[in-house]
């Protein structure tokens, strides 16, 4: 049987994209077949050279144009599309060539503390200003406009006000490294079925 391939898209440190890899490492049904990253000099990209996981830089100007990351993808035969900390905004085109396959995640409970400009530290610090007693990861589908695609699960944990914000930035790695690969997973699944 053939297998499901996945492309991970990572612009930075690539904990969540190493624990993806890792998930699929001995898969029967899914592989990862390439790592893209928009920034030649982030630490997921040092690493995946280092292991010899097949990874491709291209610049931001490069990433606006969908068509260049849909001929990229067909050329892989990539089913699916995962966005492991990508920073930059998906192209309209690549989202409508992969409708409803390309997954991403977010480090709140959204609709809370979502859209532009809320990513990493942003987002635990605006958690942390708003007094949360709660916070989480959303991961879900990715359609044009900045995490408003349709909601696949939702994990939350508990916050104590004396939690600072890289305690907060702690329970939410947890969390993604919990429950990421196990999600991307089970979509996967249910659409074979
Ligand atoms: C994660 O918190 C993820 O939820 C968000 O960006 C961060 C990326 O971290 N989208 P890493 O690069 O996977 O370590």
């Amino acid at each position: 049987m053939k297998k499901i391939n996945l492309a991970i898209f990572a612009s930075g440190t690539g904990s969540n994209a190493k624990n993806i890899i890792a998930h699929f490492e001995n898969n029967n049904a899914v592989q990862v077949v390439t790592v893209i990253s928009n920034k030649e000099d982030a630490p997921i990209v040092g690493w995946c050279q280092q292991n010899l996981i097949p990874v491709q830089i291209f610049s931001n100007d490069e990433v606006n144009n969908g068509q260049i990351l849909i001929d990229f993808c067909k050329n892989l035969t990539v089913d699916f599309v995962v966005l492991a900390g990508y920073l930059r905004k998906i192209p309209g085109d690549f989202i409508r060539y992969f409708d409803e396959k390309i997954i991403n995640i977010h480090p709140s409970l959204l609709p809370k503390f979502g859209g532009k400009g809320m990513y990493g530290m942003n987002v635990h610090l605006a958690v942390k200003t708003a007094c949360e007693s709660q916070t989480g990861i959303t991961i879900h589908f990715v359609n044009d406009n900045f995490d408003e695609g349709r909601y696949i699960a939702q994990f939350f944990c508990k916050l104590e006000s004396s939690d600072s914000v890289e305690v907060i930035q702690e329970k939410i790695h947890t969390l993604e490294q919990n429950y990421f690969p196990i999600v991307i997973e089970n979509v996967i699944n249910s659409i074979l079925l």
